[in-house]
């Protein structure tokens, strides 16, 4: 089996920690180690480090190599220009033999327990052994949440697999509100098991440009990527395949699992700072801190505040989400 890391993302609402240099994936925010160290000792678990590959931008491979020393150098693989996650899983799926297995994982989430992403994760290895079909990991919903994929499950094909009917990437809020209430919903976790002739089969039948595109393209061969990645479309993997597809089944994920979507979801995991040693609030509550200075907070509840090396933020919680204008603003500030 290959495991694919996903890490070229550049998501900036978390500014002041992460900006277009440093996204998410390299942040540390749960531990003092960043997310895509943690994605990759999640996959070390059980995987040899050879098989286990990052793709990312090329500005980000010293990054990455600093994060990950001990990585073969060929086990990056270099996008010139990002094109959002179709074009990635593709050439991330090239790395493996016809008839092996291929896992594909964002670099960015927050998943605590190892032993039970492993359990559920071994169920998709064996399902895509076993039937011709892309895989997805379905976490149980709790919040119409809309930026997320939404998956079907129609007929059960064991106690935790089901075929999907449908597949619906980020609905509006009011689909999201219908399909929370059905109760056979999952989120897409964005991790996805497959075997690359099925991936592949699939690809050319659903999304048949990306396809011609890159199939006769090695992974390896950056300077063929430079020419062609500029032509190739700049779509998820959830748009090209997933919803286009009628070969997906979902596995019930059985494990802790965030998306660190923004601050709000670092603090539902931390909790709030209230307490805290170098906080003081007076006549507020619920507040959530990050700053090695001591903060006193007076007659504000539901605030945000980070103190980071590019700035201050301090924000209600339910503006977190905007906190990518700011990273936006400073952006066009050069
Ligand atoms: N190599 C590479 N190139 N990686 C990329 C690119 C790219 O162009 N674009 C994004 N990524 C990486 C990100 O770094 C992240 O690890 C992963 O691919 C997913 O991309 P996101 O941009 O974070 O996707 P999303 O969160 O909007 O949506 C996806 O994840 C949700 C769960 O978190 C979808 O799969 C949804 O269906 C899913 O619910
Ligand atoms: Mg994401």
């Amino acid at each position: 089996m290959k495991a694919i890391i996903l890490a070229g993302g550049s998501g900036e609402r978390f500014w002041p920690l992460s900006n277009s240099k440093t996204p998410k994936q390299f942040l540390k925010l749960f531990s003092d180690k960043t997310l895509i160290r943690e994605t990759y000792e999640r996959m070390c678990y059980k995987m040899e480090p050879k098989d286990i590959f990052i793709i990312t931008s090329e500005k980000y491979q010293q990054l990455t190599m600093k994060e990950i020393p001990e990585i073969p150098k060929e086990n990056i693989i270099l996008e010139p220009i990002p094109r959002n996650t179709a074009p990635a899983c593709m050439i991330g799926t090239l790395t493996a033999q016809d008839d092996e297995i291929v896992t594909i994982l964002p670099a960015d989430h927050y998943i605590p327990d190892k032993s039970k992403f492993w359990d559920t994760l071994s169920k998709a290895i064996q399902g895509a052994q076993e039937l011709d079909g892309l895989f997805t990991l379905g976490i149980t919903p709790t919040r119409p949440e809309t930026g997320y994929g939404y998956i079907e499950a129609g007929k059960p094909i064991n106690n935790s697999t089901y075929k999907v009917n449908s597949f619906k990437e980020k609905p509006d809020p009011e689909k999201a509100r219908t399909f929370l209430s059905k109760g056979n919903f999952y989120w897409n976790s964005g991790i996805f098991v497959w075997e690359k002739s099925i991936f592949l089969e699939q690809m050319k039948k659903h999304s048949s440009d990306i396809y011609n595109k890159l199939i006769n393209i090695s992974p390896w061969d950056t300077e063929n990527l430079r020419k062609i990645m500029p032509t190739v479309e700049k779509i998820s993997i959830d748009y090209a395949l997933l919803e286009r597809s009628d070969k997906v089944y979902v596995v019930k994920a059985d494990f802790v699992w965030s998306d660190v979507g923004n601050w709000v979801s670092v603090r539902e995991l931390q909790g709030y700072s209230d307490n805290n040693e170098n906080v003081e609030v007076i006549n507020g509550r619920n507040v959530f801190v990050k700053s090695d200075k001591f903060v006193g907070i007076v007659g504000l509840s539901n605030i945000i505040v980070i103190e980071g090396e590019n700035g201050i933020l301090i924000t209600k919680e339910e503006h977190s989400q905007d906190v990518r204008k700011i990273s936006e603003k400073l952006k066009k500030m050069g």
